[in-house]
């Protein structure tokens, strides 16, 4: 299944994030460098204290942060937040460093357009702290994933990883912060393929060879 098929209009992306933002600045960067033919239309936090807003306010980013505690249920929640990725007209969601889990409310809204980012080599290591999972279990090798997002906890179709190598001094910290250097060359490759409209999921396994593109 071909996953954008209006490939040919500029890509509205809106970015979900819980935490500092590093994800969400590496794909700003590439939006304003001409890297990514896209612009990042819309952040969403559901932590009003989260560095991510920041960001998006220091690049006149449209942010909005929208909090569970208060809403009657996840789904109300959930309808606040793609009310507004409609009104941006995203047409990608990205989740960088989101800490929730995603439900049906949002997945039905952006079938096959959602993706994550991930630390670690799905399928080892889903759901949280992937990089102390990775050292405790004695890996020589983890690294990063970005995926679209299904119903399961960091278990989508795969778009792409990176490999990174597991130094026998390495604590979570020194660990993540190499990961997190590839996580940001493949988010960004991850989106403009996107954006190209090059990505075809096929059953579990996503193609991004179409030559017509
Ligand atoms: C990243 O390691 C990402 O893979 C994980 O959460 C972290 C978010 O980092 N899902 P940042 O907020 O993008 O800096």
């Amino acid at each position: 299944m071909e996953v954008r098929d209006d490939h040919r209009s500029q890509l509205k992306i809106g970015v979900l994030a819980s935490g500092r933002g590093s994800n969400l600045q590496a794909i700003l960067d590439a939006t304003l460098d001409g890297r990514l033919p896209a612009e990042v239309a819309v952040v969403i936090s559901d932590d009003p204290q989260a560095y991510a807003l920041e960001r998006a306010r220091t690049h006149g980013i449209p942010l909005h942060s929208v909090e569970l505690a208060g809403k009657p249920s996840k789904q109300a929640y959930e309808e606040e937040i793609v009310r507004i990725l409609r009104e941006h007209g995203v047409g990608l969601v990205c989740l960088a460093g989101y800490m929730r889990i995603v439900s049906p409310v949002m997945l039905r809204a952006f079938p096959n357009r959602m993706i994550n980012i991930h630390p670690s080599l799905l399928p080892s290591f889903p759901g949280l702290h992937a990089q102390r999972q990775a050292l405790d279990y004695g890996v020589r090798f983890s690294g990063c994933t970005v995926h679209f997002v299904d119903e399961g906890v960091d278990s989508g179709p795969i778009i792409i990883q990176a490999v990174v190598p597991v130094l026998q001094d390495d604590t979570e910290d020194t660990l993540s912060a190499r990961i997190l250097e590839q996580e940001h060359r493949i988010y960004v490759e991850a989106v403009r393929l996107y954006a190209l409209g090059k990505l075809t999921i096929k059953g579990r396994k996503v193609c991004y060879d179409n030559p017509t593109k």
